[in-house]
């Protein structure tokens, strides 16, 4: 997965706003580097392995002269990283440069084809085939515009890409296909990103690329195609007109705001982005929409990846507890274990902050070839998924820039306790008044991740896990689910061995792996007093036990062997226990992390949104 961005502007060298949008991608992936400008001499690529940083100031990017230009931060898919598989690439005479995002499926067969034509290809991405394919189509074609349309119609896989040659100056190229892009409409200059925060600070006039779509833009214009099987189909000026979005959020919420990482400013802005989450959906009459939908539906599947796959486990817990549906958690890249029993009067809610991941994307295609209606819950307007979907939602909990899922794990949490609550009204088990009261508790959430994030940065230590490389984190019943979250959080931040499983499973096996010291935390929920048996079989091993509980929340006996850290209150409400508990595990990782001397905001072999199989 990585980053791209390409500019052309009437009156400016547009340099600086190549390297600030880089910064503003790396987060979708940092392992290589590049930008390729259009000058008077025709087109100058630098890059480099490496991060961005590194990239900008080695190059002083920023006093490159040139009107057009692109830039790109990779996530290698092909080939390690290193100099020649950065990109841009370029054909063999240097004419065409090409960034992408994206994985060609057909890779090897265009290789073998373009080789046989003379194409020298130097280096293993696919990328670079692009390139020389564009090279090979303008034997063909009567215009440069043309050679890129018969080019694109033969990749095959998923691409966002954009493209500069030097016989048109003033021009980049874009097309797309399950890879994001957007437009950024600038006064005096045009841009196309992978995302919006890399033209923000820039413009907020932005334009959703849809799939299919591609086109061009100069300095004043924007003109795009939509590639059907009937052919090329312009898309009219009034419709790109009418698809410009005015982003609200500015500069800040894509900047650290003075947080030494993104992970930390996401994780404290919690309080805010649930609010928001909350007041932003209780009143959408699209809650009901879905409400009634998963009430009459045969069979609920619930699908997403990583943190999200997480919150749909909660999903499941609050549609079974509040609203007495039954649902199926799947994986999204394990879709194809339920594949073959979905059929028409099935609902699936597929759940991703980016709206963007290859796996989840690839299993609501798959439920709906099955006859299945599709829910997306994503943050991302104009995302995949959201256009994908029958019915779209929205987590409404602002751009998400750190690696690490926090904030947006709580705003999926809240969002889907919604709609829970309203699903309960549809099937008879919650009243009207009964609804307006659960409703009404879940205002409460904002107070209680302020105060659990306040606490949980006051006691965790800098190595709360010592030298130790493994731990377990153990929960019953929704705190299960709040476990599996936050032993993701501590292996892909601190790259500690952090194993989740519920907690009454221990002596099922897991325990023989106690030893003195041997960390192990519970999260333990409201709905499940019985985990105090399985506190103390570790305890009695001789693990170094902690207890994560809201205050109010007695267990049956003391453990004294065990820590016992108290979170705000939940008044035994277990919709409310996620938000008591989570802020906790998150700052653990995120300290961790730190101590360690890792970047949570790159951390090793990730990337923010993953568009690849
Ligand atoms: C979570 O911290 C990770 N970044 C990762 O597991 C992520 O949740 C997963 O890739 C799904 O992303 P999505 O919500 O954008 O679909």
């Amino acid at each position: 997965m990585c980053g791209i961005i390409g500019v052309c502007s009437i009156d400016r060298n547009i340099a600086p706003m190549i390297s600030l949008g880089l910064r503003r991608l790396e987060y979708r992936g940092y392992d290589s580097v590049g930008v390729a400008i259009v000058g008077e001499g025709g087109i100058q690529v630098w890059k480099a392995k490496g991060d961005v940083d590194s990239f900008l100031s080695r190059f002083k990017v920023d006093s490159i002269a040139g009107r057009t230009g692109l830039g790109h931060t990779r996530w290698a898919t092909h080939g390690p990283p290193n100099d020649v598989n950065a990109h841009p690439h370029m054909d063999c005479r240097g004419k065409i440069a090409v960034v992408h995002n994206g994985v060609l499926r057909n890779f090897v067969a265009l290789k073998n084809i373009l080789e046989l034509r003379g194409h020298s290809i130097v280096s293993e991405t696919d990328t670079e085939l692009i390139a020389h394919l564009i090279e090979d189509e303008k034997h063909f074609s009567s215009s440069f515009f043309e050679a890129f349309v018969r080019a694109v119609s033969r990749l095959e896989g998923s691409y966002a890409i954009a493209v500069v040659n030097e016989d048109e100056p003033h021009r980049v190229y874009f097309a797309r296909v399950k890879s994001p892009l957007i437009i950024g409409v600038g006064n005096g200059f045009n841009a196309v990103a992978s995302d919006i925060p890399a033209v923000i600070e820039y413009t907020r006039r932005i334009i959703v690329l849809d799939d299919g779509e591609l086109g061009w833009i100069t300095p004043g214009e924007v003109k795009v195609f939509k590639l059907t099987d009937e052919g090329l189909m312009e898309v009219s000026r009034e419709e790109i007109l009418s698809r410009v979005v005015f982003i609200e959020w500015g500069v800040e919420a894509a900047s650290k705001h003075g947080y030494p990482h993104f992970m930390l400013k996401e994780i404290v802005e919690q309080p805010d982005s649930v609010r928001s989450t909350y007041e932003g959906n209780v009143s959408d009459p699209v809650l009901e929409t879905i409400a009634s939908l998963l009430a009459s539906s045969d069979n609920i599947i619930v699908t997403g990846a990583g943190t999200s796959y997480h919150a749909g486990l909660t999903f499941t817990y609050y549609l079974a507890n509040i609203a007495g549906r039954h649902s199926i958690p799947i994986i999204a890249s394990e879709h194809r274990i339920l594949e073959g029993a979905v059929g028409r009067g099935d609902v699936v809610v597929a759940i991703s902050q980016s709206g963007e991941t290859f796996d989840t994307l690839e299993a609501v295609r798959a439920f709906r070839r099955r006859g299945a209606r599709v829910v997306g819950v994503t943050n991302v307007v104009g995302s995949a998924l959201s256009r994908e979907a029958d019915i779209a939602v929205y987590m409404r909990a602002g751009p998400e820039i750190g690696v690490a899922a926090t904030k947006t794990f709580t705003s999926q949490i809240m969002l889907l306790t919604l709609i829970s609550i309203y699903t309960a009204r549809e099937t008879g088990l919650l009243g009207g008044s009964e609804v307006k009261v659960e409703v009404a508790s879940l205002a409460e959430a904002p107070n209680i991740v302020r105060e659990s994030i306040g606490r949980s940065l006051e006691i965790i230590s800098d190595r709360e896990l010592g030298e130790h490389r493994s731990a377990y984190i153990l929960g019953r019943g929704l705190g299960a689910h709040v476990a599996k979250e936050a032993a993701l959080k501590i292996k892909e931040i601190a790259y500690v061995h952090a194993e989740s499983y519920p907690a009454g499973e221990s002596k099922h096996g897991p325990i023989a792996l106690i030893d003195e010291g041997f960390p192990v935390y519970f999260a333990a929920t409201t709905d499940s007093p019985e985990i105090t048996g399985n506190i103390m079989e570790m305890a009695a091993r001789g693990a170094r036990v902690v207890v994560v509980k809201p205050e109010d929340y007695k267990l049956p006996v003391g453990v004294k062997e065990a820590k016992t850290v108290e979170m705000p209150p939940t008044r035994g409400d277990i919709k409310l226990d996620p938000y008591a508990l989570t802020p906790y595990f998150q700052i653990l990782a995120y300290k961790e992390a730190v101590a360690r001397g890792y970047n949570p905001d790159k951390p090793r072999n990730l990337a923010k949104t993953v568009t690849v199989e």
